[in-house]
This record gives C-alpha cells, structure tokens and sequence, in this order.
C-alpha cells in the first residue's frame, strides 16, 4: 500500500518567536509548490503563534512538542489541548526521548497524552526507541513492543488512522550516529506487525511510521526508500530550511 510519506521538523529547544516566525517562513518558501508529502513544524510552545502567522494558508502543519491531558487548572508547567488547538496546532509529538530520559515520561503518561491528543482532533506522533545498551544486548524488539503497546493501550483501529509513530534509536539521536537504512527498516517491519496484531492489517498498512535520529540531507532518501520507512522525525536538520526542505523532497 503506498502510504504518503510524513515529515515532521523537531526544533526541541530553539529558536525565539522572531526566528521561528523567520525559519517558518523559509521552509515555507523553500517547499512551495511541493505537494509530495505531509509536512509539520514543531516549535517550541511560545513560538507557536509566531510559527503559525508564517505558516497561515500553506499545507504545512503546526505542531507542539508536548501536551497535557487535564483540560485546565492547577498543573504549573503544563499546556492544556484546548490551548495547542487555540494556537493554531493540528499535530502534536508525544514521548519524545529526551521527555522519557528527562522528564519522567512513562508509557503511561505517554498513552494520556496521546488519548488527550486524540480527542482534540490533532495527529499525535508517538514517539519509540531503545538505548543503545538495550541494542547492544540485544533487547531492541522487547522494548519497542513495550513501548508501542503500552503507549498504544486502549486506541481503537479508527483513532489509529489520526497517529504516526516515530521509531527513534536514541543512540542516534543528536549523535550523528543514523541507523542503517537496513537497521531502521527492520525495527519499522517489526512494529508495523506489532501494529497487524493489534489493529487488523487494513489500520497497519495505513499508519506511517517515521525513522528519527540524525536524518539528514544526505542520508534521507536512502531511509525514506525502505518499505516501512513512511517519513521523518528530524530534529538538528530541521533548524535549517534548505536542510529540512531537502529532507522532505528526498521521499520522492
Ligand atoms: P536529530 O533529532 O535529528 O537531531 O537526531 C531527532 C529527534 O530527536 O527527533
């Protein structure tokens, strides 16, 4: 099944309202009139509106890093759903890496987050991947199954339809360290099965699945090519627009 292919750009903790309204407008003008594939910018949270103003009447999404599932109130730090959809966001990245490693996130925070997204009517990107000593002993499969079941936990078939799941090594991240093209599509193959168990074959063959960690231009197309690699979570390559443009016409 052809799936299009999904980009989405990470800017993790960079960039200031004035340089996002900046970069936005340059990956803006860097794919116009490309229309071969989904695209998402996700700012920090106080660069959405600025983000947004630039992206205004394009094709591309906006999208936060974060969300909470409460819907307001005393939880000091947090930015509620209503509140992401009120500034212009159509997407959102939950279970980032570096949320786990830093911030506590569980799968079970991670499968809030992703149900309070859904109901909002986002497209939430889930993200997964093992350490590199859980690849080094050989635990990579036990953990992705972990994560996607647990971060998946009580979706319907239909509501799976609104989310992409981003395979990201965390070895990889940030490192300059890519999975092979043939690593990447092996961990993709076994989650896509995971994702056949579960919700039935139709839904599996339909949600894409993005490779994250260290994509770059010149080692796109190679990942975007594997069979179950439908597009890219990119984070430093994303600070970048010619980089990031590149990156999403590198799927064809
Ligand atoms: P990187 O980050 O492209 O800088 O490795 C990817 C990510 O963390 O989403």
């Amino acid at each position: 099944m052809a799936r299009r292919k999904f980009i989405a750009g990470n800017w993790k903790m960079n960039k200031t309202p004035d340089e996002s309204r900046e970069l936005a407008a340059g990956i803006r003008k860097a794919l116009e009139g490309y229309d071969k594939a989904d695209v998402a910018v996700c700012p920090p949270f106080v660069c959405l509106a600025a983000a947004g103003e630039a992206l205004k009447g394009s094709n591309i999404l906006l999208g936060a890093q974060n969300i909470y599932w409460e819907k307001s109130g005393a939880f000091t730090g947090e930015v509620s759903p209503g509140m992401l959809v009120a500034s212009g966001c159509k997407a959102v990245i939950v279970g980032h890496s570096e949320r786990r490693q830093f911030f506590g996130e569980t799968d079970e925070t991670v499968n809030k987050r992703l149900k309070a997204g859904l109901a909002n009517k986002l497209k939430v990107i889930v993200c997964v991947g093992e350490l590199l000593s859980e690849r080094q002993t050989n635990v990579t499969e036990q953990v992705v199954k972990k994560q996607v079941e647990g971060g998946l936990a009580g979706i319907t078939p239909a509501e799976m339809a609104e989310v992409t799941i981003a395979y990201e090594p965390v070895w990889a991240i940030g490192t300059g360290l890519t999975a092979s093209p043939q690593q990447a599509q092996e961990v993709h193959a076994f989650i896509r099965a995971l994702l056949r168990q579960k919700f039935g074959a139709g839904t599996a063959d339909a949600v894409r699945i993005q490779y994250g960690g260290s994509v770059k231009a010149d080692n796109a197309a190679k990942l975007l090519e594997q069979p179950d690699i439908d597009g890219a979570l990119v984070g430093g390559a994303s600070l970048v627009a010619g980089d990031f443009a590149q990156i999403v016409k590198a799927g064809g």
